[in-house]
């Protein structure tokens, strides 16, 4: 939070600033968090919200599908036209009119636009660009599952799964909240088994606390684990269907067999072995797997060991068997993405 703060406190670079991470693991909550802080509202004078999301998962009705399509340039404008003219004076402009009007206004006062859920944008890739054209003196701050390091001119945060002590420390409180206090009493030990299963992801934590609520410690564990109970498939699904959808073949070959890579991950040569791709095939399809969050990299220690077979966050097989459900459904069109 305080590295962010002081990105966006800067009076000059970065202007483009991303958080990257998967679903759940709090980018959202961040940038929340971040323009409601005194000195972010009283650097700039206006502050935007654009949310690109399509559907989002709820914990009582699973994923609920926005009305909106996927946002598009046009989309972005008329958005944040929207917010800075009323949305009557935008719908009387013409697209082109509207883009060059968002401009001029972008230019007259120092305003921070935040774009949330930017991997749901129709082409992140594309809009990017566009986005960086109209900063400074507004700010950006962009919110995406997809990496956004690639993309040059984003000063990227990407954020982790919590350490074990907060994990313990947000379950409890999630608990507590639901009046669970025997169970939020009980030892770290216990409730340290939850963080096996969440990898530390504050929405999987409180999933887990949800789930609590319903059933004793050792079903729910026991449910995360084989992904068994409906809500909890779900939302493993709605994570991980997501991201499998952008993935061509070989991408989906190697996400499969990071399983059977060791648990701490593994060089190329590794990899290359156990899906039996060519050493081309294989990093094309890791740079797919890197971009979508999928597979962590990690440069320290020995110099070709710079994949991690890790699944984020749900460090366990669940992830493996969601995907081979969603590989399935695939067949099936459209069924999977509107469950
Ligand atoms: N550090 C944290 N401490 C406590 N709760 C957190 C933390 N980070 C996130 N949460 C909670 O976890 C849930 C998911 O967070 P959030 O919606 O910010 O994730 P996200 O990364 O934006 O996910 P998505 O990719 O689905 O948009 C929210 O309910 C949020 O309140
Ligand atoms: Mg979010």
């Amino acid at each position: 939070m305080a590295a962010l703060r002081e990105a966006l406190l800067a009076p000059s670079d970065p202007w483009v600033i991303g958080l990257d991470g998967i679903g759940g693991i709090g980018k959202t909550s961040l940038a929340l968090a971040a323009i409601l802080d005194h000195a972010t509202l009283t650097r700039f004078e206006d502050v935007l919200w654009v949310s690109a999301r399509q559907s989002q998962w709820h914990p009582v009705y699973g994923i609920v599908n926005a009305a909106h399509p996927a946002l598009t340039y046009e989309g972005f404008v008329s958005r944040v036209l929207d917010q800075l003219i009323g949305s009557r004076a935008a719908a009387a402009m013409s697209p082109r009119d509207q883009a060059a009007h968002m401009r001029v206004l972008l230019q007259e006062k120092p305003i921070l636009v935040v774009v949330d859920n930017l991997e749901t944008a129709t082409d992140q890739e594309a809009l990017l660009p566009s986005l960086a054209s109209l900063a400074n003196p507004a700010k950006f701050l962009l919110t995406s599952r997809y990496s956004l390091r690639e993309a040059g001119a984003v000063y990227t945060f990407s954020l982790d799964e919590l350490p074990l002590t907060d994990a313990l420390d947000l379950l409890r409180y999630e608990l507590q909240n639901r009046n669970l206090l025997t169970l939020a009493a009980a030892s770290d030990v216990e409730l340290a088994q939850t963080h096996d299963v969440t990898g530390g992801n504050p929405l999987a934590i409180k999933l887990v606390a949800g789930q609590l609520s319903a059933f004793p410690l050792s079903r729910v564990l026991d449910d995360l684990r084989q992904a068994r109970g409906t809500k909890v498939d779900k939302f493993y699904r709605y994570i991980y269907w997501q991201a499998w959808k952008q993935l061509d073949e070989d991408a989906r070959n190697v996400l499969l067999v990071m399983p059977l890579v060791a648990e701490e991950g593994g060089g190329l040569h590794q990899i290359e072995a156990v899906s039996q791709l060519p050493s081309a095939q294989v990093t094309d399809a890791l740079q797919q797997l890197i971009r979508l969050s999928l597979v962590n990299v990690r440069r320290a220690g020995r110099p070709d060991s710079v994949v991690a077979a890790r699944f984020q966050p749900l460090q366990y097989s669940s992830p493996h068997r969601v995907l081979f459900a969603g590989r399935s459904q695939v067949a099936s069109g459209r069924a999977a993405e509107e469950n």
